[in-house]
């Protein structure tokens, strides 16, 4: 079962940022935190009973160790650029075991392969965190915080933090898509399907909110017709699948309106939004625009696009991982990353809403106290 793979929705949008330090006093970098599934995972599966997980050469192929670290990727991932851009290490899984003491600080990453906005999305894997698990893991979180700084520091230190958030991909491809006649696509049309997922999705954000969380970084979902994986499975030709992309084109939209109805209610822009779709269809269409020689072809795997089954030690590896858009046959090379959070960071309003990401966190440096 090809899709059974690793997982993810696939290049989504992010953030990130950078984090001026005042002249007046140096303040440490934001707390970043990460939710979401195999896009923005640093590696919580390893720790679980799951075969979503990405912890055996040549994952990692391109860190310094060139050792596996549980990202779906040869090197960075979307999450660790954007701790560049802040000025931080990059976020430790929640389930580390070194994520004690001042590490705390840093933030934490609780995303986890294979997960998406519905309970029932990602069952196949086991056992993975599903998005409720992820929030009562951060209230975990916050409680321990609050042993080391106390309570008002915690909550000081929340409220001024980034949050990314990257899900959704998942509840189409390894759920209402993943099968003929799944038991999602016997219940809902596709565009009742996307309204259902919308309001499943404001509910966990409404739960941020709550939980202290004041900048979040929402991300859309690629065009996840055009994914290698998705390509082998559904279109030898090589055109990305319309029923797919129809999904995605259903989605993206309304995830938009969804966010800015929030930010309405709560008279502020807690939520900005990344339109991976638009930012990914951008090296889609022209990767030689972008500097890759395909978009199509993942750098790891077998079959047709090399989409089909997991990225092992036995694969296809490509020499050259900086020229390919796609890792493996769902998730973006490490320099793919690097370009998405570069357009999260600075991209134009076709890409950010309602503002890209050094714009809001230069308006936190000059308001904060
Ligand atoms: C997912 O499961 C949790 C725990 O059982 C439950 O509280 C939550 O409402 C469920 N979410 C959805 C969308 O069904
Ligand atoms: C996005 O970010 C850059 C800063 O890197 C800024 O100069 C630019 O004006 C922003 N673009 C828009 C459209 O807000």
């Amino acid at each position: 079962m090809a899709s059974s793979v690793v997982v993810a929705s696939w290049m989504v949008l992010f953030l990130g940022l950078v984090m001026a330090i005042s002249t007046t006093q140096v303040e440490a970098a934001r707390a970043f935190f990460v939710f979401g599934d195999s896009l923005v995972d640093n590696g919580n599966n390893n720790y679980l009973a799951t075969s979503a997980r990405a912890d055996a050469p040549p994952y990692g192929i391109d860190t310094p160790s060139r050792r596996p670290t549980g990202r779906f990727s040869n090197g960075k991932n979307i999450p660790d650029f954007i701790s560049d851009a802040l000025g931080s290490e990059p976020t430790l899984p929640y389930l580390s075991p070194e994520l004690t003491g001042d590490k705390l600080l840093v933030g934490a990453n609780f995303a986890s392969a294979g997960i998406g906005i519905l309970n029932d999305t990602g069952i196949q894997f086991i056992n993975i965190i599903r998005m409720y698990k992820q929030l009562e893991y951060f209230e975990q979180y916050q409680r321990r915080l609050a042993d080391l700084v106390g309570y008002d520091e915690a909550q000081r230190i929340v409220s001024n933090s980034l949050v990314l958030i990257t899900v959704g991909g998942n509840d189409f491809v390894n759920n209402y898509f993943l099968v003929p006649y799944s038991a999602r696509s016997r219940q809902f049309r596709l565009p009742d399907y996307v309204r259902y997922l919308i309001s499943e999705y404001r509910k966990l954000l409404v739960r941020l909110h709550d939980l202290g969380a004041r900048r979040v970084l929402v991300t859309g979902t690629g065009p996840l017709g055009c994914v290698p994986a998705e390509l082998a499975l559904r279109s030898p030709s090589g055109h990305c699948d319309p029923q797919l992309q129809q999904a995605a084109a259903l989605y993206n939209p309304q995830l938009v309106q969804m966010i800015n109805g929030l930010n309405d209610e709560y008279g502020e822009n807690i939520f900005i939004a990344a339109n991976t779709q638009q930012q990914t269809n951008d090296f889609v269409n022209n990767p030689g625009a972008h500097g890759f020689t395909t978009s199509k072809v993942a750098c790891c795997g077998q079959g047709p696009f090399n989409g089909l089954g997991l990225c092992t030690m036995l694969s296809n590896l490509c020499p050259n991982r900086d020229e390919y858009a796609f890792w493996d046959g769902f998730h973006p090379s490490e320099r793919a990353s690097g370009i998405i959070v570069d357009m999260i960071l600075n991209g134009s309003p076709n890409h950010m809403s309602p503002m890209n990401l050094s714009t809001l966190l230069a308006l936190d440096t000059m308001t904060r106290t």
